[in-house]
């Protein structure tokens, strides 16, 4: 495990009222690269990325070792984690409508994740930098639509201001839990050029989460299979398409429509 790892996770488990949803997991994630995680609903991605950014329910019991840049997350005192969250590591949600606050302007609400962490700024500046981010994630007239709410965005926009606000405040690791699982194919696949735009010109670091291996194919570099609560293969993205060596990894490898070439095939799900 290299030392220059910006994320470096060890033996993290989580465990809700004393049932395991993550066992002793361990990855890392070095500076400017993207890890999948990939697993059927309820393998444990969400707990786990959860747990690194300490957001787990109180009811939820966390073990093991979580560097970042160096520091013990797991030791850090309540505020100072409220300092990295939204700043050097920001979180986009599979929903953004939820995440969304329905009865207030975007602008604002992109406005608000700078302020938080920037309060000697000037509302002039502020608003320079939200107008920045809209632009970066490519939203159309960032000037005039700062003012209009949520519903007047489709659903593909939406997730372009919950990126916005993500990386407003120049994060160095993204972490993305199923980012496109709620939009159609076509605007998946333009929010997923834009992460790696992104990626690119930020130098982002990413954890991005998905139970696609498809979806996952197309932005990772290295990926991370887990399967109840546990990696049980980890390997560069290439290997991992090429010689799957678990045989889970193998039915998520055939449960991939959008890997098989052949599109007269029924599309397989998994069991
Ligand atoms: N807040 C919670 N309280 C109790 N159990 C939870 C909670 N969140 C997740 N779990 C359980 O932990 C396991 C892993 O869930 P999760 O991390 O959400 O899976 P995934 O993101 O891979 O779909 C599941 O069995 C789920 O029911
Ligand atoms: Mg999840």
């Amino acid at each position: 495990m290299p030392n220059s790892a910006l994320l470096d996770v060890e033996g993290l488990s989580v465990a809700f009222q004393g049932r395991p949803a993550v066992e002793g997991i361990s990855f890392h994630i070095n500076e400017g690269e993207t890890l999948g995680l990939v697993g059927e609903s309820g393998s444990g991605k969400s707990a786990a990325s959860l747990a690194v950014l300490r957001l787990l329910p109180p009811t939820a019991t966390v073990s093991g070792r979580i560097r970042f840049s160096g520091e013990d997350l797991l030791a850090l005192p309540e505020e100072a984690m409220r300092r990295h969250r939204g700043r050097s590591m920001a979180m986009i949600f599979q929903e953004p409508m939820t995440a969304l606050n329905p009865v207030m302007p975007v602008g604002a609400q992109i406005a608000e994740a700078v302020r938080a962490h920037h309060p000697e700024l000037s509302g002039r500046d502020v608003r320079e930098r939200v107008v920045e981010a809209m632009r970066e994630v490519a939203l159309p007239e960032p000037e005039r639509r700062f003012s209009d709410y949520p519903h007047q965005f489709s659903g593909g926009q939406r997730q372009r201001i919950l990126i916005a606000m993500a990386i407003v405040n120049r994060p160095r690791l993204l972490i993305a839990d199923e980012p496109t699982t709620a939009l159609d194919v076509t605007v998946q696949a333009q929010i997923l050029a834009l992460l790696n735009r992104l990626r690119a010109s930020h130098n982002l670091s990413m954890l991005f989460i998905s139970h696609d291996l498809a979806v996952v194919s197309q932005v990772a570099d290295r990926v991370a299979v887990m399967q109840h609560g546990h990696i049980v293969e980890q390997a560069p993205a290439a290997q991992l398409f090429c010689s799957p060596q678990h045989a889970y990894t193998r039915r998520l490898l055939a449960s991939a429509p959008t890997m098989q070439t052949d599109r007269t095939r029924p599309l397989a799900t998994l069991a």
